[in-house]
């Protein structure tokens, strides 16, 4: 019988992909996939380090493994993402988590397979975190999760220093793969059936590679696959995103009308202090040209409430701003000291209490505005891109707008993953559309 692996994952979209990348390399070695990680012989954690509780939820996660492992030697836990590319981490597993076999980072990955055959053959403990050379080394083999839309890489690492974020220490540097090589891996997607992208990049407005091109070129490229329905991006910068792209939303035909541009703050006092790069204004002019070029996109963002030195006016000017914006959605953070960012050393760190109450101020500004939007869609037939039976009702369907709604609909006859399909919206809610299959 084959050994079993489970992979757990934390964090954004980037580690989502790298997991996809692990399972990969992990069927190449005969390992088979299962749900439950007491039935696995393999567990991989892939950790996130963007915000404080992960950390608790990651060691808390790990003295769970420890009974097993007591019982056990053979069953192996493997960390990675970017929690070991903090050296602390590193130690403090080695101090106090010596159950755990494996150990490598985030520009480690393509050496999971080797690690994992010394420690099966050799029984030691296996640390790598550290990339003997600088290569991207792009993985070709992932296992994708969906079959008719693809997680593609573009950018790896970030540049920008934003002052209360890990992830410039973690990921290091940034650098791009080819236009080339992401096209030609495109293409390869579509071969198997893949309809949508999901191009990947801690900012991929400044992709960039050694001919030469930018981001809209690479769009534009893209666009010009034969057979690739829709391509979508993230994450956006504010201040690299440059108005031959917003061209690229008025002039595509596959271009998603969806972007997630993450605004952190509606105070410039405290944009200035997060090292952004841009101001209100300049946030607010993007969202008026990007809305000019494209009037049905949607617009969702990130936003960081208690930051240090945050005042209520300066968290007010948050508010308003999400008011002026008017967000289809946002992913909202309460501020967390990240050991090692200069933020974390700021002295005017906000009273929990005070955090926790601005965040729930914001949390039902930002629902109220994402039921308006939604409301919208009211007794509109849309196209929807089916991802596969609804979650919550295994009788319905889900799946996507263009926009990137959620929208659970009913339908006479069954239906293929990847298939769009008409779809009238019959009732709206805070986070999803309802709907029903019609023909056209
Ligand atoms: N505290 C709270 N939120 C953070 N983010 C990044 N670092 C922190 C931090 N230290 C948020 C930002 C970013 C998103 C991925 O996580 O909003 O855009
Ligand atoms: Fe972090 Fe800023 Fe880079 Fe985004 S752009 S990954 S928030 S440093």
């Amino acid at each position: 019988m084959n050994k079993k692996y489970h992979i757990i994952t934390y964090g954004c979209q980037m580690n989502e992909h790298d997991s996809e990348n692990l399972a990969g390399m992990l069927e190449a070695l005969d390992y088979e996939h299962t749900d439950s990680p007491e039935q696995a012989d393999v567990v991989v954690m892939n950790t996130c380090s963007v915000r404080e509780h992960a950390d608790k939820r990651f060691f808390g996660m790990l003295g769970q493994f420890k009974k097993r492992k007591m019982k056990d030697p053979e069953f192996i836990i493997c960390v990675c993402g970017c929690m070991p590319q903090q050296p602390h981490i590193v130690q403090e597993i080695k101090e106090s988590f010596h159950w755990v076999d494996i150990v490598f980072g985030t520009q480690t990955i393509a050496e999971f397979p080797n690690l994992l055959r010394e420690r099966v053959e050799t029984g030691k403990k296996q640390f790598c975190i550290l990339a003997n050379n600088t290569e991207i080394s792009e993985e070709k083999n992932p296992k994708r999760m969906h079959p008719h839309k693809a997680l593609v890489n573009i950018t790896y690492g970030c540049n920008n220093f934003c002052t209360y974020c890990i992830v410039p220490y973690t990921r290091g540097r940034e650098k791009s793969r080819t236009l080339r090589e992401v096209k030609q891996e495109v293409i390869s997607l579509v071969h198997d059936g893949v309809k949508e992208v999901m191009l990947l990049g801690q900012n991929v407005n400044s992709f960039k590679d050694a001919e030469g091109n930018n981001f809209a070129a690479l769009i534009r490229a893209l666009e010009e696959v034969e057979g690739l329905e829709r391509i979508r991006f993230m994450t956006s910068h504010p201040k690299d995103l440059s108005d031959e792209l917003i061209d690229c939303f008025r002039n595509g035909k596959k271009l998603c009308h969806n972007i997630h541009l993450p605004v952190q703050s509606g105070s410039d006092v405290v944009l200035k202090r997060m090292n952004r790069h841009y101001n209100r204004e300049r946030y607010m002019e993007i969202v008026k040209k990007l809305r000019a070029a494209c009037p049905d996109i949607t617009i969702s963002t990130d936003i960081i409430v208690g930051f240090p030195g945050e005042t209520e006016e300066n968290f007010q000017d948050t508010l308003s701003l999400v008011r002026e914006v008017e967000y289809d959605s946002a992913f909202t953070f309460i501020y967390s000291p990240r050991q090692g960012t200069p933020a974390a050393k700021f002295e005017d760190q906000i009273p929990e209490k005070v955090k926790h109450d601005r965040f729930d101020r914001l949390v039902e500004a930002v629902n109220q505005c994402s039921m308006k939007k939604n409301a919208e869609y009211m007794d509109r037939i849309v196209d929807v891109m089916v991802d596969g039976p609804s979650k919550n009702d295994p009788s319905a369907w889900s799946g996507r707008t263009d926009t990137f709604k959620l929208v659970n609909f009913t339908s006479e006859v069954p239906l293929t993953a990847g298939e769009i399909v008409p779809v009238r919206i019959t009732e709206t809610k805070t986070f999803s559309l309802d709907g029903e299959k019609v023909t056209k």
